[in-house]
Protein backbone atom coordinates (compact mmCIF):
# COMPACT_ATOMS: atom_id res chain seq x y z
CA UNK A 1 0.00 0.00 0.00
CA UNK A 2 1.55 3.47 -1.01
CA UNK A 3 0.28 6.76 -0.02
CA UNK A 4 0.84 9.97 -2.42
CA UNK A 5 -1.24 12.27 0.18
CA UNK A 6 1.08 15.16 0.71
CA UNK A 7 1.03 19.11 2.17
CA UNK A 8 1.38 22.19 0.19
CA UNK A 9 1.66 25.08 1.13
CA UNK A 10 0.10 24.21 4.49
CA UNK A 11 -2.69 22.29 2.87
CA UNK A 12 -3.57 18.99 2.61
CA UNK A 13 -3.29 17.23 -1.09
CA UNK A 14 -4.63 13.89 -1.80
CA UNK A 15 -1.83 13.70 -4.01
CA UNK A 16 0.86 16.13 -5.19
CA UNK A 17 -0.70 16.48 -8.83
CA UNK A 18 -1.60 19.78 -9.34
CA UNK A 19 -3.35 20.69 -12.84
CA UNK A 20 -1.47 24.04 -13.71
CA UNK A 21 -3.20 27.22 -14.73
CA UNK A 22 -4.20 27.05 -18.04
CA UNK A 23 -7.40 26.73 -20.11
CA UNK A 24 -8.18 23.19 -18.62
CA UNK A 25 -9.20 25.08 -15.33
CA UNK A 26 -10.87 28.14 -16.89
CA UNK A 27 -14.45 26.94 -15.80
CA UNK A 28 -16.23 24.74 -13.53
CA UNK A 29 -16.86 22.13 -15.88
CA UNK A 30 -13.15 21.85 -16.51
CA UNK A 31 -11.89 21.93 -12.65
CA UNK A 32 -14.73 19.32 -11.82
CA UNK A 33 -13.41 17.09 -14.55
CA UNK A 34 -9.86 17.34 -13.43
CA UNK A 35 -10.95 16.86 -9.47
CA UNK A 36 -12.89 13.31 -10.81
CA UNK A 37 -9.82 12.45 -12.37
CA UNK A 38 -7.86 12.52 -9.46
CA UNK A 39 -6.17 15.91 -9.54
CA UNK A 40 -4.92 16.80 -5.77
CA UNK A 41 -5.03 20.21 -6.23
CA UNK A 42 -5.95 22.91 -9.43
CA UNK A 43 -4.87 26.30 -9.81
CA UNK A 44 -7.30 28.24 -11.95
CA UNK A 45 -6.70 29.68 -15.22
CA UNK A 46 -4.83 33.15 -14.41
CA UNK A 47 -6.77 36.60 -14.53
CA UNK A 48 -4.38 38.98 -16.21
CA UNK A 49 -3.63 42.32 -15.32
CA UNK A 50 -4.84 43.70 -19.17
CA UNK A 51 -7.98 42.02 -18.27
CA UNK A 52 -8.37 44.37 -15.75
CA UNK A 53 -7.49 47.24 -17.03
CA UNK A 54 -9.06 46.56 -20.27
CA UNK A 55 -12.57 46.23 -18.61
CA UNK A 56 -11.85 49.36 -16.85
CA UNK A 57 -10.61 51.35 -19.67
CA UNK A 58 -13.40 50.67 -21.31
CA UNK A 59 -15.98 51.98 -19.02
CA UNK A 60 -13.86 54.97 -18.39
CA UNK A 61 -14.21 55.86 -21.89
CA UNK A 62 -17.66 55.27 -21.91
CA UNK A 63 -18.17 57.50 -18.91
CA UNK A 64 -15.53 60.46 -20.06
CA UNK A 65 -17.42 60.62 -23.56
CA UNK A 66 -20.70 60.90 -22.13
CA UNK A 67 -19.38 63.95 -20.34
CA UNK A 68 -19.62 61.93 -16.51
CA UNK A 69 -16.04 64.10 -15.78
CA UNK A 70 -16.81 63.82 -11.99
CA UNK A 71 -17.59 59.57 -12.32
CA UNK A 72 -14.30 58.86 -13.59
CA UNK A 73 -11.97 58.83 -10.63
CA UNK A 74 -14.51 57.34 -8.89
CA UNK A 75 -15.05 54.75 -11.54
CA UNK A 76 -11.25 54.47 -11.48
CA UNK A 77 -11.15 53.67 -7.82
CA UNK A 78 -14.17 51.14 -8.58
CA UNK A 79 -11.86 49.42 -11.34
CA UNK A 80 -11.26 46.46 -9.59
CA UNK A 81 -14.70 45.08 -8.48
CA UNK A 82 -16.19 45.27 -12.00
CA UNK A 83 -14.64 43.56 -14.97
CA UNK A 84 -13.44 40.35 -12.80
CA UNK A 85 -16.55 39.85 -10.97
CA UNK A 86 -17.05 36.72 -13.61
CA UNK A 87 -13.38 35.05 -11.78
CA UNK A 88 -14.95 35.46 -8.13
CA UNK A 89 -18.19 34.01 -9.48
CA UNK A 90 -16.13 30.86 -11.09
CA UNK A 91 -13.89 30.22 -7.36
CA UNK A 92 -17.36 30.70 -5.22
CA UNK A 93 -18.86 28.08 -7.89
CA UNK A 94 -16.19 25.87 -8.34
CA UNK A 95 -15.71 25.57 -4.13
CA UNK A 96 -18.78 24.37 -3.75
CA UNK A 97 -18.70 21.75 -5.83
CA UNK A 98 -15.04 20.14 -5.59
CA UNK A 99 -13.41 19.08 -2.27
CA UNK A 100 -9.90 20.09 -3.43
CA UNK A 101 -7.70 22.90 -2.90
CA UNK A 102 -8.98 25.70 -5.27
CA UNK A 103 -5.55 27.89 -6.25
CA UNK A 104 -6.43 31.07 -7.71
CA UNK A 105 -4.46 32.83 -10.00
CA UNK A 106 -3.23 36.46 -10.87
CA UNK A 107 -0.63 37.26 -13.89
CA UNK A 108 1.17 40.33 -12.64
CA UNK A 109 3.03 42.99 -14.37
CA UNK A 110 2.95 45.72 -11.36
CA UNK A 111 1.49 46.18 -8.08
CA UNK A 112 -1.51 48.79 -8.25
CA UNK A 113 -3.89 46.28 -9.22
CA UNK A 114 -3.71 43.49 -7.25
CA UNK A 115 -3.93 44.46 -3.77
CA UNK A 116 -7.72 44.72 -3.20
CA UNK A 117 -8.37 42.17 -6.13
CA UNK A 118 -6.46 39.55 -3.78
CA UNK A 119 -8.59 40.18 -0.81
CA UNK A 120 -11.10 39.87 -3.03
CA UNK A 121 -10.32 36.39 -4.35
CA UNK A 122 -9.15 35.67 -0.50
CA UNK A 123 -13.22 36.54 0.68
CA UNK A 124 -14.42 34.33 -2.24
CA UNK A 125 -12.60 31.52 -0.57
CA UNK A 126 -10.01 30.77 -2.39
CA UNK A 127 -7.90 28.19 -0.79
CA UNK A 128 -4.80 30.18 -2.00
CA UNK A 129 -3.00 32.59 -4.82
CA UNK A 130 -0.53 31.80 -7.04
CA UNK A 131 1.13 34.82 -8.57
CA UNK A 132 2.16 34.52 -12.15
CA UNK A 133 4.44 37.55 -12.28
CA UNK A 134 5.72 37.89 -15.52
CA UNK A 135 8.38 40.96 -16.67
CA UNK A 136 9.63 40.57 -20.04
CA UNK A 137 13.45 42.18 -19.27
CA UNK A 138 14.09 43.58 -22.67
CA UNK A 139 14.45 46.78 -22.03
CA UNK A 140 18.81 47.35 -22.28
CA UNK A 141 18.28 50.66 -20.03
CA UNK A 142 16.74 48.53 -16.83
CA UNK A 143 19.14 47.40 -14.51
CA UNK A 144 18.00 44.11 -12.81
CA UNK A 145 18.05 45.14 -9.05
CA UNK A 146 14.91 47.40 -10.90
CA UNK A 147 13.19 44.52 -11.85
CA UNK A 148 13.67 42.09 -9.03
CA UNK A 149 11.95 44.94 -7.21
CA UNK A 150 9.13 44.45 -9.04
CA UNK A 151 8.62 41.61 -8.32
CA UNK A 152 9.09 42.10 -4.48
CA UNK A 153 6.45 45.33 -4.73
CA UNK A 154 4.01 42.56 -5.98
CA UNK A 155 4.59 40.19 -3.68
CA UNK A 156 4.53 42.89 -0.45
CA UNK A 157 2.09 44.64 -1.29
CA UNK A 158 -0.48 41.40 -2.08
CA UNK A 159 1.44 39.92 0.89
CA UNK A 160 0.37 42.20 3.42
CA UNK A 161 -2.99 42.39 2.41
CA UNK A 162 -4.16 39.00 2.47
CA UNK A 163 -3.92 35.96 5.25
CA UNK A 164 -4.29 32.91 2.53
CA UNK A 165 -0.43 31.17 1.17
CA UNK A 166 1.04 32.56 -1.69
CA UNK A 167 2.83 30.97 -4.29
CA UNK A 168 4.87 33.14 -6.92
CA UNK A 169 5.56 31.30 -10.46
CA UNK A 170 8.46 33.07 -12.50
CA UNK A 171 9.99 32.12 -15.42
CA UNK A 172 13.69 30.45 -15.35
CA UNK A 173 15.29 34.30 -16.64
CA UNK A 174 17.30 35.45 -13.74
CA UNK A 175 21.19 36.37 -12.78
CA UNK A 176 20.47 34.76 -9.66
CA UNK A 177 17.68 32.18 -9.81
CA UNK A 178 18.60 31.61 -6.11
CA UNK A 179 19.19 34.59 -4.94
CA UNK A 180 15.53 35.89 -6.48
CA UNK A 181 14.06 32.69 -4.22
CA UNK A 182 15.21 33.35 -1.08
CA UNK A 183 14.59 37.10 -1.40
CA UNK A 184 10.55 35.92 -2.37
CA UNK A 185 10.75 33.61 0.48
CA UNK A 186 11.55 36.01 2.75
CA UNK A 187 8.55 38.19 1.75
CA UNK A 188 5.80 35.54 2.55
CA UNK A 189 5.91 33.65 -0.21
CA UNK A 190 4.63 29.75 0.44
CA UNK A 191 5.54 28.26 -2.39
CA UNK A 192 7.80 28.94 -5.96
CA UNK A 193 6.69 27.45 -8.79
CA UNK A 194 9.71 26.62 -11.54
CA UNK A 195 9.32 27.20 -13.93
CA UNK A 196 6.19 28.79 -16.04
CA UNK A 197 6.46 28.43 -19.63
CA UNK A 198 6.19 31.45 -21.36
CA UNK A 199 4.87 32.21 -24.78
CA UNK A 200 7.06 31.21 -27.54
CA UNK A 201 8.14 33.25 -30.52
CA UNK A 202 8.69 31.21 -34.00
CA UNK A 203 9.27 32.23 -37.51
CA UNK A 204 7.65 30.44 -40.59
CA UNK A 205 10.26 31.00 -43.73
CA UNK A 206 7.97 30.63 -45.67
CA UNK A 207 5.82 33.65 -45.31
CA UNK A 208 8.28 35.61 -43.38
CA UNK A 209 6.30 36.07 -40.69
CA UNK A 210 6.49 35.72 -37.01
CA UNK A 211 4.15 32.94 -35.72
CA UNK A 212 3.25 31.53 -32.37
CA UNK A 213 5.67 28.56 -31.22
CA UNK A 214 4.50 25.63 -30.24
CA UNK A 215 2.47 26.21 -27.05
CA UNK A 216 2.90 23.12 -25.18
CA UNK A 217 6.02 21.21 -23.72
CA UNK A 218 7.90 18.45 -24.79
CA UNK A 219 9.18 16.45 -21.88
CA UNK A 220 13.08 17.39 -22.34
CA UNK A 221 12.30 20.78 -21.17
CA UNK A 222 11.80 18.82 -17.30
CA UNK A 223 15.79 18.93 -16.61
CA UNK A 224 15.75 22.80 -16.36
CA UNK A 225 13.33 22.93 -13.03
CA UNK A 226 14.83 19.55 -11.93
CA UNK A 227 18.18 21.37 -11.69
CA UNK A 228 16.70 24.25 -9.87
CA UNK A 229 14.90 22.41 -7.26
CA UNK A 230 17.10 19.74 -6.87
CA UNK A 231 19.48 22.86 -6.10
CA UNK A 232 17.12 25.13 -4.24
CA UNK A 233 15.09 22.53 -2.01
CA UNK A 234 15.39 22.44 1.35
CA UNK A 235 18.40 25.43 0.97
CA UNK A 236 15.52 27.60 0.60
CA UNK A 237 12.51 26.79 3.41
CA UNK A 238 9.54 27.35 1.29
CA UNK A 239 7.53 24.58 -0.74
CA UNK A 240 8.62 24.27 -4.65
CA UNK A 241 6.12 23.07 -7.14
CA UNK A 242 7.97 22.03 -10.14
CA UNK A 243 5.97 23.35 -13.56
CA UNK A 244 7.03 22.28 -17.39
CA UNK A 245 7.83 19.19 -18.95
CA UNK A 246 6.30 16.71 -16.78
CA UNK A 247 4.32 14.11 -18.91
CA UNK A 248 3.96 10.72 -16.80
CA UNK A 249 4.42 9.26 -13.73
CA UNK A 250 8.07 8.81 -13.21
CA UNK A 251 9.27 12.45 -14.50
CA UNK A 252 6.98 13.56 -11.40
CA UNK A 253 8.87 11.24 -9.72
CA UNK A 254 12.22 13.15 -10.70
CA UNK A 255 10.69 16.08 -9.23
CA UNK A 256 9.90 14.60 -5.82
CA UNK A 257 13.14 13.28 -5.61
CA UNK A 258 14.74 16.56 -6.24
CA UNK A 259 12.74 18.11 -3.73
CA UNK A 260 9.46 19.26 -4.94
CA UNK A 261 6.28 19.10 -3.15
CA UNK A 262 3.73 19.15 -5.77
CA UNK A 263 4.04 18.90 -9.78
CA UNK A 264 1.88 20.93 -11.79
CA UNK A 265 0.70 19.29 -15.30
CA UNK A 266 -0.61 20.87 -18.28
CA UNK A 267 0.74 20.00 -21.54
CA UNK A 268 0.40 16.31 -21.20
CA UNK A 269 -2.90 16.85 -20.57
CA UNK A 270 -3.72 18.71 -22.91
CA UNK A 271 -2.33 16.14 -25.44
CA UNK A 272 -4.11 13.48 -23.37
CA UNK A 273 -6.96 14.52 -21.78
CA UNK A 274 -7.14 15.33 -18.05
CA UNK A 275 -8.21 11.05 -17.42
CA UNK A 276 -3.92 11.18 -17.95
CA UNK A 277 -3.70 11.91 -14.46
CA UNK A 278 -4.99 8.85 -13.15
CA UNK A 279 -2.33 7.10 -15.14
CA UNK A 280 0.52 9.63 -13.93
CA UNK A 281 -0.82 8.67 -10.68
CA UNK A 282 -0.47 5.13 -11.10
CA UNK A 283 3.01 5.36 -12.64
CA UNK A 284 4.32 7.04 -9.33
CA UNK A 285 2.48 4.08 -7.18
CA UNK A 286 4.05 1.61 -9.48
CA UNK A 287 7.90 3.10 -9.15
CA UNK A 288 7.17 3.49 -5.30
CA UNK A 289 5.84 -0.28 -4.90
CA UNK A 290 9.10 -1.01 -6.97
CA UNK A 291 11.18 0.92 -4.78
CA UNK A 292 9.75 -0.14 -1.40
CA UNK A 293 8.49 3.35 -0.44
CA UNK A 294 5.22 3.55 1.17
CA UNK A 295 4.90 7.42 1.37
CA UNK A 296 6.32 10.58 -0.48
CA UNK A 297 8.27 11.95 2.65
CA UNK A 298 10.29 8.14 2.30
CA UNK A 299 12.07 9.90 -0.52
CA UNK A 300 11.69 13.81 -1.41
CA UNK A 301 14.56 15.27 -1.68
CA UNK A 302 16.50 12.84 -0.82
CA UNK A 303 18.41 13.82 -4.45
CA UNK A 304 18.74 17.38 -3.92
CA UNK A 305 21.57 18.89 -3.45
CA UNK A 306 21.30 19.98 0.10
CA UNK A 307 21.15 15.96 0.80
CA UNK A 308 24.02 15.01 -1.44
CA UNK A 309 27.81 14.26 -1.05
CA UNK A 310 28.63 15.42 -4.67
CA UNK A 311 26.94 18.31 -4.46
CA UNK A 312 29.86 19.90 -7.30
CA UNK A 313 27.27 17.18 -9.87
CA UNK A 314 23.89 19.92 -9.26
CA UNK A 315 25.98 23.12 -10.57
CA UNK A 316 28.08 21.94 -13.02
CA UNK A 317 27.39 23.70 -16.35
CA UNK A 318 30.02 22.25 -19.39
CA UNK A 319 30.19 18.94 -20.78
CA UNK A 320 34.26 18.95 -20.08
CA UNK A 321 35.38 15.59 -21.32
CA UNK A 322 33.73 15.84 -25.02
CA UNK A 323 34.89 19.63 -25.41
CA UNK A 324 38.34 18.48 -24.35
CA UNK A 325 37.96 15.32 -27.39
CA UNK A 326 38.94 13.18 -25.08
CA UNK A 327 37.35 9.48 -24.63
CA UNK A 328 35.29 9.44 -21.09
C1 LIG B 1 -2.95 26.88 -23.30
C2 LIG B 1 -2.15 27.25 -22.08
C3 LIG B 1 -2.59 28.28 -21.26
C4 LIG B 1 -1.83 28.65 -20.14
N1 LIG B 1 -2.28 29.66 -19.33
C5 LIG B 1 -1.58 29.99 -18.22
C6 LIG B 1 -2.04 30.97 -17.32
O1 LIG B 1 -3.10 31.59 -17.51
N2 LIG B 1 -1.30 31.24 -16.22
C7 LIG B 1 -0.14 30.59 -15.94
O2 LIG B 1 0.49 30.86 -14.90
N3 LIG B 1 0.33 29.64 -16.77
C8 LIG B 1 -0.35 29.32 -17.90
N4 LIG B 1 0.11 28.36 -18.73
C9 LIG B 1 1.38 27.68 -18.41
C10 LIG B 1 1.12 26.38 -17.67
O3 LIG B 1 0.48 26.60 -16.42
C11 LIG B 1 2.44 25.62 -17.40
O4 LIG B 1 3.25 26.38 -16.52
C12 LIG B 1 3.21 25.38 -18.68
O5 LIG B 1 2.37 24.88 -19.71
C13 LIG B 1 4.35 24.37 -18.45
O6 LIG B 1 3.89 23.16 -17.93
P1 LIG B 1 3.66 21.84 -18.85
O7 LIG B 1 4.98 21.47 -19.41
O8 LIG B 1 3.09 20.82 -17.92
O9 LIG B 1 2.70 22.24 -19.92
C14 LIG B 1 -0.61 27.96 -19.86
C15 LIG B 1 -0.21 26.93 -20.69
C16 LIG B 1 -0.95 26.56 -21.79
C17 LIG B 1 -0.47 25.44 -22.65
Amino acid sequence: MVELSTKYMGMDLRNPLIVASSGLVNSLEGVEKCAESGAGAVVLKSLFEEQIEADTKELMEHIWLNGHTEAFDYVRGMGMSLGPSDYLKLIEDVKKKVTIPVIASLNCVSAKWWVDYAKQIENTGADALELNISVMPSDPNRVSEEIEKQYYDIVEGVRRHINIPIAVKIGPFFTSIARMARELYRRGVSALVLFNRFYQLDIDVDSIKLVGGNPLSSPKEMNLPLRWIALLSGRIECDFAASTGVHNGIDAIKMILAGAKAVQICSVLYQNGVEQIGRVQKEMEDWMKGHNFESLSDFRGILSQEESDKSELYERLQYIKALSGKKD
